[in-house]
């Protein structure tokens, strides 16, 4: 059994190569609304996601975020780039087990997209997960069709469990469902893949 406690302790900046992951902020809702709204980063999101996007979309989501927050029950950072404060995607992650099946969710400006960020931005919220969190597993997903999501789940030492069908902004598809536990995390693959 997966032992996650909440509530979470406050969202910390987290330091990679390239990133700085902050805590997402209420001044970053200009900036959602700009990236977020284009077929490239929705189409593989579930059909929750409100489409046509409102234009009071990424103003809504946020309160819905800050309030998970302040109840210690979701972390949201927003990701940027070093040297640069404005926000171009997002990573969260939250508690779950093999009942819900899902601890973490991201997106990222298609113009920064096929340069290894995601992968840079997930590591470092993955080694947050289990080193300063102590979770023993995430369990993650995405769509079947969306091979660059998949291929970060491979890439951190996921082991695919099952594949089951799902709704997507973009209609009917396959969801894989994954677990990575922080032995498989801790010799996985990597870059050497
Ligand atoms: C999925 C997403 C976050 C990937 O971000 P990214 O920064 O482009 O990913 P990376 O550059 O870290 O790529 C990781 C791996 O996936 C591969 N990859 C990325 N995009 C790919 C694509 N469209 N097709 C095939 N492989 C792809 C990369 O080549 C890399 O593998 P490699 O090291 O073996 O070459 C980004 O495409 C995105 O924001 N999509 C929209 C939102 C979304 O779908 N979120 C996930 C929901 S589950």
């Amino acid at each position: 059994m997966t032992e996650m406690r909440t509530p979470l302790p406050p969202t910390p900046t987290l330091e990679t190569r390239r990133l700085v992951l902050r805590p997402l902020r209420e001044d970053d809702v200009p900036a959602i609304q700009r990236i977020f709204p284009q077929w490239e980063v929705v189409r593989h999101l579930n059909a929750q996601v409100p489409w046509p996007y409102p234009d009071d979309g990424a103003a809504t989501n946020m309160a819905d975020c800050l309030a998970q927050r302040a109840r210690g029950e979701k972390m949201f950072w927003a990701i940027t780039l070093r040297g640069s404060d404005e926000l171009r995607g997002r990573i969260d992650l939250w508690p779950g087990d093999e009942t819900t099946r899902d601890n973490r969710g991201f997106w990222l400006d298609p113009r920064l997209h096929g340069q290894g960020l995601m992968f840079e931005a997930a590591e470092a919220v993955t080694r947050y997960a289990f080193e300063v969190l102590d979770w023993p597993e995430l369990w993650l997903t995405n769509a079947q069709a969306n091979q660059g999501s998949r291929r970060i789940k491979e890439k951190q030492g996921a082991q695919l469990i099952d594949v089951t069908p799902n709704v997507y902004v973009s209609g009917p598809g396959l969801r894989e469902t994954w677990r990575l536990t922080r032995e498989a995390w801790r010799a996985r693959p990597g870059d050497r893949a």
